[in-house]
């Protein structure tokens, strides 16, 4: 171990105990001290992140959105007519901006269905912005937004509503950035959270053509890049770094072995860094990556498997016009 590796197990301990007081810089201490460093990708959404996410979107390589948003235009109306005019609450992990969201309530009231909606978002803006649009748009829908981390409210969330029968929305593929054990974390949560015979309507992006899902994360117009870069932005702007972001390029690939596109920053000489906030150095070789994102992909089996191991059977699979994404009902047993 050399000087500054030394000091850097110094830092992680103290950082453990205590010391610093914010998830992020923990996991920036940890992640950035590891032999191949890593920083989980939920903190690509700061402000700056969360809006250069809606930019990617739009990206006409970004294919992943667009096929949500036909699956939901198509089957809006249809995904929870099994409940057969029984009132149930519906729950969405992560709201974000809003948009496929208000698209589904419009062709579900459309269809006469009863339910009381809670969105839930970290995001205060993101939420108080969702349920003010939703009252106007739809002001006999009743509308409660939580505010908070959702993987807190998973294991009670049968309790947070006020009708007996339980929907859960997990939309947009946000699954596939989790670890595999964190999915299955995840999902084990939501288990014990909801009654038998309860729904989870889960949105995954299908494996299909590896230069198709290669393109969607290298947009021509180089947002992707910009998105991953925020990361070291944010790292200056809340840990006092000195990340010089020009010294850093965007490296995506898909790797088969993981089924996932995998997401790099690479360092393009070797540098020191340094984080003024928490007296941590950290020094990159030149071409040494930070690992900042996995996007999994999924086969049909691959779902069922998944959906099996998790006490939950896939009802049904919703897809878009090519096949691209799926939107996939499940039942808790
Ligand atoms: C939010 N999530 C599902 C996106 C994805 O496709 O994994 C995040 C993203 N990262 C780069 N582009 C989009």
């Amino acid at each position: 171990m050399n000087e500054v590796m030394l000091k850097n197990q110094q830092i992680v301990e103290e950082t453990f105990d205590t010391i610093i007081d914010s998830e992020f810089a923990k996991d920036v201490v940890y992640g950035l001290s590891q032999s191949q460093k890593r920083l989980s990708s939920k903190y690509f959404y700061n402000d700056a992140g969360s809006r250069l996410f809606d930019l990617i979107t739009e990206q006409p390589e970004y294919y992943l959105t667009r096929a949500e948003t036909n699956i939901i235009q198509k089957n809006g109306s249809q995904f929870f007519t099994r409940l057969e005019g029984t009132p149930f609450n519906l729950f969405e992990l992560g709201c974000g901006n809003g948009d496929k969201t208000f698209s589904l309530i419009e062709n579900m009231l459309d269809a006469g269905q009863h339910f009381s909606f809670y969105p839930m978002d970290i995001s205060k803006v993101a939420i108080d912005g969702l349920v003010k649009n939703l009252h106007q748009s739809f002001p006999l829908l009743n509308v409660q937004g939580l505010l908070g981390d959702y993987h807190q409210f998973l294991p009670q969330i049968h309790t947070l509503g006020k009708q007996q029968r339980n929907v859960v929305l997990f939309l947009g593929s946000n699954i596939g950035n989790y670890t595999t054990t964190q999915a299955a974390e995840l999902l084990s949560d939501l288990y014990k959270g909801l009654n038998s015979g309860d729904f989870l309507l889960i949105g995954m992006d299908l494996k299909k053509n590896f230069d198709r899902m290669t393109a969607a994360y290298n947009d021509k117009n180089r947002v992707t890049e910009k998105f991953n870069l925020n990361l070291l932005c944010r790292m200056n702007e809340e840990l006092g770094a000195n990340f010089d972001v020009n010294k850093f390029t965007h490296y995506e690939i898909y790797n088969p072995l993981d089924n996932a596109m995998q997401s790099f920053l690479v360092s393009i000489e070797k540098q020191l860094i340094h984080f003024s906030t928490i007296d941590l150095d950290i020094e990159f070789d030149a071409f040494e990556t930070l690992f900042v994102e996995s996007s999994h992909k999924y086969s049909f089996r691959d779902i069922d498997i998944l959906a099996q191991k998790s006490g939950f059977e896939v009802l049904e699979s919703y897809t878009d016009d090519k096949q691209d994404f799926v939107d996939s009902l499940w039942q808790r047993l």
